[in-house]
């Protein structure tokens, strides 16, 4: 038994033109959003300028981030480079103290509010709010006025001896 349909009749034959239309159409308001949402997404998001005085390195970089994106990563996709180590928010080695402008850092959980509130901030983790000067902070700086309290003695002096004994156990 052949079950073949003759090409004339069959019911594809006659939805075929629409459905190339409507596939036409789809492809066009689709590319039509896509060039919206990226107008909108241009429009939308400002984009700052951000100027970072590496007081270690002795050189100030100035570069523009959008004010969705974390500032090391868009200095770092400039080929500038910063310091930093986990890149998380949680070890401070990229902590700055902000000399003008505002950072917005919701994940900064490795600066305490009140240091926020004074002015620190970290870099993996913030986005500009406005145009930005910060300055990069002495070594241990942020994490000594965070967490300094907690030794009362102070710093731990180095202890040559201490450590010659755990060398010599492994
Ligand atoms: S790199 Fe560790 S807190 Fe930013």
């Amino acid at each position: 038994m052949d079950l073949r349909i003759p090409v004339s009749c069959s019911p594809c034959s006659s939805i075929r033109p629409n459905r190339r239309n409507r596939a036409s159409t789809l492809a066009m308001t689709a590319k039509s959003q896509l060039q919206m949402d990226s107008a909108v997404t241009s429009t939308q998001v400002p984009t700052h300028s951000v100027t970072v005085h590496d007081r270690k390195r002795g050189v100030v970089h100035t570069f523009s981030v959008p004010e969705d994106q974390y500032i090391l990563h868009s200095a770092e996709s400039q080929d500038i480079s910063l310091p930093f180590a986990c890149r998380h928010g949680c070890c401070t080695s990229c902590a700055v103290r902000i000399k003008s402008g505002q950072i917005r850092q919701p994940e900064a959980l490795g600066i305490s509010a009140e240091l926020r509130e004074k002015g620190y901030a970290l870099l993996c983790v913030g986005f500009p709010s406005t145009d930005v000067e910060v300055e990069t902070q002495d070594e241990d700086e942020v994490y000594w006025l965070q967490f300094g309290r907690y030794f009362a003695r102070g710093p731990i002096d180095r202890d040559d001896y201490a450590l010659e004994l755990a060398m010599g156990d492994e």
